[in-house]
């Protein structure tokens, strides 16, 4: 089984007011079996990093450039995410491939670019609510495995977060069924792949919350979740990682 994981994604939110939020989290948190990971802005990333040393709490990059230096103006390379003290990045947000035009290609080159630089790679996917009403999710789902995963993933090197686009901050989530079905078919395309897919960590994520965490998590081959709004306060997010451990 998999060691479940709780991520929370702060996305364009926090100045270091918002610290506190993570200083209520840790002293709350007693979450056995959860790994728990927060991903602030960069500009946040040392500090709460610093503020979380002593605890079991990682702290994560949103996005990472494919190179390690050089001329690329407002970008952070994944080393620098590390230097920083973080444990992981997200790469493939949909928010990233929308609003920067990031393919699967890109979101492959700097998932490598995190195993490079010793880092964990969340890497997202998930269908637009017009690929789900005209019934490719599985297909779009196939196409951004094949793409977006290089070769040399392992279980200890990444995580898969499926977050359906239409789910993310509406409010809508998809039934038990649904996220159900696409998690089976991904943990079965990866297992075709890769030798120790049993052991990778699946995450949902899109509008959840602590009243429907529990049911999220008792659907087969959820390990976990990536969570957005819900993560942003320490009285949201604590109960999600207590139905996570409890599940
Ligand atoms: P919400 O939990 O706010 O829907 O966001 C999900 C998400 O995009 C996490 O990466």
């Amino acid at each position: 089984m998999p060691r479940k994981l709780a991520a929370g994604n702060w996305k364009m939110n926090g100045t270091p007011a918002a610290l506190t939020e993570v200083a209520a989290l840790c002293a709350a948190h007693s979450a056995p079996g959860v790994d728990v990971l927060l991903c602030p802005p960069a500009t946040l990333l040392a500090q709460m990093a610093a503020a979380t040393q002593d605890h079991a709490l990682m702290v994560g990059g949103q996005d990472c450039h494919a190179n390690a230096s050089g001329a690329h103006t407002g970008d952070i390379s994944a080393q620098m995410l590390k230097a920083a003290g973080a444990g992981a990045v997200i790469t493939g947000h949909s928010e990233r491939r929308t609003d920067h035009g990031e393919t699967d290609a890109d979101v492959s080159a700097k998932s490598q670019a995190a195993y490079d630089a010793g880092l964990i790679a969340v890497i997202c996917i998930g269908e637009t609510l017009d690929e789900r009403e005209s019934g490719t999710t599985l297909s779009v789902i196939d196409t951004q495995l094949a793409g977006s995963i290089p070769d040399n993933a392992t279980a200890a090197n990444t995580v898969i977060a499926y977050e359906p686009v239409w789910a993310i901050g509406t409010g809508k989530v998809p039934t038990t069924a649904q996220i159900g079905e696409v998690h089976a078919h991904i943990r079965a395309r990866l297992a075709a792949r890769f030798s120790d897919a049993a052991d990778m960590r699946l995450l949902y994520g899109g509008s959840v919350k602590a009243s429907n965490a529990d049911d999220i998590f008792a659907v087969a081959d959820v390990d976990g979740a990536l969570v957005g709004g819900a993560s942003l306060k320490a009285s949201d997010f604590g109960p999600i990682i207590t139905a996570l451990s409890n599940a």
